[in-house]
């Protein structure tokens, strides 16, 4: 009885403190889950898949003044293709737009 009154305490004392910073611990879950496998943990695209797509490094800050907000959220929502219609980055799936927002946020966040 003692111990599983100590565990609760302590998961509910975890969920308050991790709140504040939820949107980015969720965004970075799925830059890892989704994005990491092309774009690299860092953005820099330094990945098999990466090199292949000849992605660009989204560390880079004049690579990030090619693209608005709004167009981020629009790549990572629908996808990307290439000039022969080929499908080059997937849309996500199964996200919320807040979801969404917070990835550009994210993706700004790389920036060096
Ligand atoms: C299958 C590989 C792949 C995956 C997975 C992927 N991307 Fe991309 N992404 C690309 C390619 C290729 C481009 C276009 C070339 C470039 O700009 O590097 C791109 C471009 C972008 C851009 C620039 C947008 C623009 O409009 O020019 C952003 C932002 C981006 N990706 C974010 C993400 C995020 C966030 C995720 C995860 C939800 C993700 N990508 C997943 C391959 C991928």
């Amino acid at each position: 009885m003692k111990i599983s009154y100590r565990i609760s305490v302590i998961s509910l004392g975890f969920a308050v403190s991790a709140t504040p910073s939820l949107y980015a611990a969720n965004a970075a879950t799925l830059w890892k889950k989704d994005c990491a496998s092309c774009h690299g943990d860092d953005g820099r695209g330094d990945t098999k898949a990466g090199r292949k797509l000849y992605i660009n490094d989204l560390t880079d800050a004049s690579l990030q003044a090619k693209f608005t907000d709004e167009e981020a959220a629009k790549s990572i929502k629908f996808g990307l293709k290439d000039a022969k219609d080929k499908v080059i980055m997937n849309a996500i799936s199964g996200v919320s737009d807040d979801d969404v927002k917070s990835l550009v946020a994210y993706v700004r966040s790389l920036k060096k």
